[in-house]
């Protein structure tokens, strides 16, 4: 991976030069003032502990501060330091992370830590040829790291860094590697304070340079956007040709017992096949059994799923002999099934196709239990 810290601008024309690192340093000022004063006090800003700043740039990779707020303070409770995430089973770890959703980043960042750990090594490593071997430490998360956590001169683009950078200069799309947007964030970069930076361009993105309707009259350096002197703010960043949404019907059985217990499964389903869901027809495959609980839509990627939930409650003897069953055969195809109480469904990393399954056919209605025990 090129990680390389950022390089100084490149060569220009003689006289351009100085005016255009002028403009810089301009926009370094008003921006890093803006964030002075603007600075939201988000948690893993308390401090600079490198662990928990890592920790957040995985939570808010493809996640919304607002969503990663609650999780975060959570997740940091239960694995307080490197040590204690690499001890950790990777269940309580995806249990941990339910509800940010594309849990392979869970996955990466539980290995990464039992690596380190396996070095005697207690947090994300200031060498960034060592960071960078780590599992899911790409060059967003190396950027971003180094330089909040360890104020190193490395840029650090997400999506509303690229889109701030694309106005700003009026960029086409990024390519593979980055470039156009990659050198500017290098020769932008304040070098005094890179973390600070970098979480100003990040801030400036979520709460300014908004990606519909930008509020402009807000921006601390609307004067240097070209996007905005042009009045075209909504062309930047120019859109991609979409993936073409794929239509997917899906079929969940809740196939439970009168206590609520439910059979789940893990390894079978082909879009989440680290999660426990229940067992699940894809396409025109055999029905499962049950009644029909209704339909919801879920997204996942490109893939719009149509699901129906099938409900079955079965006496709790057979929903065991189901499970074990399905245990026998699953040695050879790796897939998983297991019956799991409601307090054990909590420990575990639920994907919200499960939770919305169940919010259209609860188990056990309220009350029933102790009506049935009376
Ligand atoms: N998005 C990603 N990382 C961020 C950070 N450190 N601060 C604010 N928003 C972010």
């Amino acid at each position: 991976m090129s990680a390389t810290p950022a390089a100084a601008p490149p060569d220009a024309a003689p006289d351009a030069a100085p005016a255009a690192a002028r403009r810089a340093a301009r926009v370094r000022r008003a921006l890093l003032s803006w964030y002075d004063a603007n600075v939201r006090p988000l948690p893993w800003r308390r401090d600079r502990d490198p662990y928990r700043v890592w920790v957040a740039e995985v939570m808010l990779q493809q996640t919304r501060v607002e969503a990663v707020l609650p999780r975060f303070e959570r997740f940091l409770r239960r694995f307080p330091d490197v040590a204690a995430l690499a001890r950790a089973s990777e269940e309580s770890v995806l249990a941990a992370w339910s509800g940010l959703g594309y849990y392979t980043r869970a996955r990466s960042l539980h290995r990464a830590a039992r690596a380190l750990r396996a070095r005697g090594v207690a947090t994300f490593p200031r060498d960034p040829a060592i960071a960078a071997r780590l599992p899911g430490v790409g060059r967003y998360t190396l950027g971003a790291v180094l330089s909040i956590a360890y104020d190193m001169p490395y840029t650090a683009l997400d999506a509303n860094v690229v889109r701030v950078l694309s106005r700003l200069a009026r960029l086409p799309r990024p390519d593979a590697r980055g470039a156009p947007h990659q050198g500017l964030a290098e020769a932008l970069l304040d070098r005094a304070r890179p973390g600070d930076w970098n979480q100003a361009l990040m801030e400036l993105g979520e709460t300014v340079c908004l990606p519909r309707i930008p509020r402009c009259d807000a921006c601390p350096i609307a004067g240097a956007c070209e996007a905005h002197a042009h009045g075209v703010t909504h062309e930047y960043p120019p859109a991609k040709a979409r993936r073409a949404t794929q239509r997917v019907r899906l079929a969940l059985a809740l196939v439970h017992d009168d206590d609520g217990r439910l059979l789940l499964e893990r390894g079978a389903f082909p879009y989440l096949p680290h999660l426990w869901l229940p067992p699940a027809r894809l396409g025109d495959g055999v029905r499962p059994d049950g009644r029909s609980a209704g339909t919801f839509r879920h997204a996942i990627l490109h893939r719009q799923l149509e699901v129906e939930v099938l409900v079955e409650r079965v006496p709790a003897a057979v929903l065991e002999r189901r499970a074990a069953a399905a245990a026998d055969r699953a040695d050879a195809s790796g897939i998983e099934r297991r019956v799991f109480s409601r307090a054990a469904r909590a420990r575990i990393g639920r994907s919200s196709l499960l939770t919305k399954a169940l919010a259209l056919a609860p188990l056990v209605p309220r009350g029933t239990r102790a009506r049935r025990r009376r």
